[in-house]
């Protein structure tokens, strides 16, 4: 399996799912398209020959908007089910330890992204087709699915996260960093220190990076090296020439530079909740020193927006995996299946299937489930439901909440949990911290009360048994071939 973004592409391309858009402009032609494209879940998007940038300048959108392409970033079969995903990515490879040596990533002499280098006055970010995805942005974002490397000052650890930048002039960036993010509190014990932080980004890179960028990879791990572990096969990079910090080797386009104290201002930018919700930000600083570029760089665009969008399908089987695994090392067995759904943005609206074994087993699920790190972040509802409903599907989920859960009593609200600025219906007062923005959750216990289950007094299911519909399906096969 090649981890070269190129190549990627070209896989993509043998399934039919890549198709090349032309001369669209770079100022809200390319968001519209992309938002029309993945709303009906149709293609990866190549921008290319935009208006007075150099032909084979090129932006990416949709490149994770299904299981296929999903899968193919892994080097999983693009065949496997939702389902299929989250248990494979939970049984072999996230709960793996995510340290394990022969996946860590792998330092290389030479890379193409140094085909093109600019320092000090030649530096120019406006010199590449960044989108202004949408009318109501505040500028060109150039940094979406990016992949942003820090490193910890005192422990050494790398992070890697996605976190949004906009251009701010020839030679400056924003970057938005909520709460609890890791680069966030790396770059505070620089500044605690009186330094400007360290910091190198990737504008476009294989999607494996974006997959592990964009989650909650447990803190003290590099997504390098989990993104490794995932795919089974170390993630190569190479060492920044200013910063020291490791760039993907097969990055199309990035910088290295500071980040500063200093605050400059950002956005509005149409967030992954589907709203202008935080309206403009006071952001950080990021002082360009150099820029790297391949020839014909790609930037890999995340275009989010209303859901779906670029962003929700891929977190949707790596959130479930990593919230069916955290529920694993918390003592909690009999877990059947987790999913958390596209529509929910894959935050906002997770499932847990549990077989029930004694009273009070459901809410030990729903309450791990809800609370942690991955599950937490940007959180509204768990659902928890018995092993005969299929957590990715949302007919039987609602069925089991209408069903089975009493409204007076099966429904746990948590109150004061981690929240963002990001959500719409959150309390925005003016001049508050960005620590602290809190929400509440509701847990749905939508499963057999455990007394009349252990009694056997739960009432029947109304289906046919086994044996019945394997029999009616042979005899009159025709009618259901497919
Ligand atoms: C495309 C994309 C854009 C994102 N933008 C931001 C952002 O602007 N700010 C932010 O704090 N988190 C953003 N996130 C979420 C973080 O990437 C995610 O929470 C990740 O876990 C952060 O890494 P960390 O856990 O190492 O801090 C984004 C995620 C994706 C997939």
């Amino acid at each position: 399996m090649s981890l070269d973004l190129r190549d990627f592409l070209d896989e993509i391309d043998s399934l039919g799912l890549l198709r090349k858009v032309r001369s669209a402009h770079w100022e809200h032609e390319v968001g519209a398209i992309a938002d029309h494209n993945v709303k009906r879940n149709k293609y990866t998007l190549l921008f290319d020959e935009f208006k007075d940038f150099p032909k084979g300048f090129r932006v990416l959108t949709g490149a994770l908007v299904d299981s296929k392409r999903f899968a193919l970033a892994l080097g999983l079969p693009p065949t496997l089910t939702d389902m299929e995903l989250v248990k494979l990515l939970k049984d072999n490879l996230a709960s793996k330890p995510k340290t394990q040596k022969k996946y860590s990533a792998k330092f290389v002499d030479s890379a193409p992204l140094f085909e093109n280098v600019m320092e000090g006055d030649e530096i120019d970010l406006y010199k590449f087709p960044t989108p202004k995805w949408f009318e109501g942005d505040g500028g060109r974002y150039i940094g979406t699915g990016d992949a942003v490397v820090t490193r910890d000052p005192e422990e050494g650890w790398i992070n890697v996260g996605s976190y949004r930048m906009m251009i701010k002039d020839e030679r400056t960036l924003s970057l938005f960093l909520e709460g609890p993010r890791h680069a966030r509190f790396m770059i505070q014990k620089y500044w605690d220190r009186g330094e400007p932080a360290p910091i190198a980004v990737s504008f476009g890179h294989h999607p494996l990076i974006q997959l592990a960028a964009g989650l909650e990879v447990p803190s003290g791990v590099s997504e390098y090296d989990y993104a490794g572990t995932l795919a089974e096969k170390p993630y190569e990079v190479i060492k920044g020439p200013i910063t020291g910090l490791p760039l993907p080797a097969d990055s199309e386009l990035a910088i290295e530079g500071y980040v500063y104290q200093e605050r400059t201002s950002e956005g509005p930018f149409g967030e992954f909740m589907g709203y202008y919700s935080s309206g403009t930000t006071e952001s950080p600083t990021v002082k360009v020193e150099a820029v790297y570029h391949r020839n014909d760089p790609i930037i890999l665009g995340a275009c989010v927006g209303k859901p779906p969008h670029d962003t929700v399908y891929f977190r949707c089987p790596m959130r479930a995996a990593l919230i069916w695994d955290i529920l694993g090392k918390a003592g909690i067995e009999g877990i059947k299946g987790v999913w958390c759904h596209p529509a929910g943005y894959s935050r906002a609206f997770t499932v847990v299937s549990v077989e029930q074994m004694f009273a009070g087993h459901a809410r030990m699920a729903g309450y791990v489930a809800c609370q942690c790190r991955p599950g937490a972040i940007s959180g509204r509802y768990v659902v928890v439901v018995d092993e005969d409903i299929d957590p990715s599907n949302l007919d039987d989920v609602v069925w089991a909440m209408c069903s089975r859960s009493e409204p007076a009593t099966g429904i746990e609200i948590i109150r004061g949990s981690l929240g963002t600025p990001l959500d719409p219906i959150g309390d925005h007062q003016s001049g508050k911290h960005i620590l602290e923005y809190t929400s509440n959750r509701a847990i749905i216990f939508a499963v057999k009360p455990f007394a009349r289950l252990l009694k056997g007094e739960f009432p029947r299911v109304v289906e046919p048994s086994p044996e019945v519909k394997a029999r009616v399906l042979k005899k009159w096969s025709d009618i259901f071939a497919d």
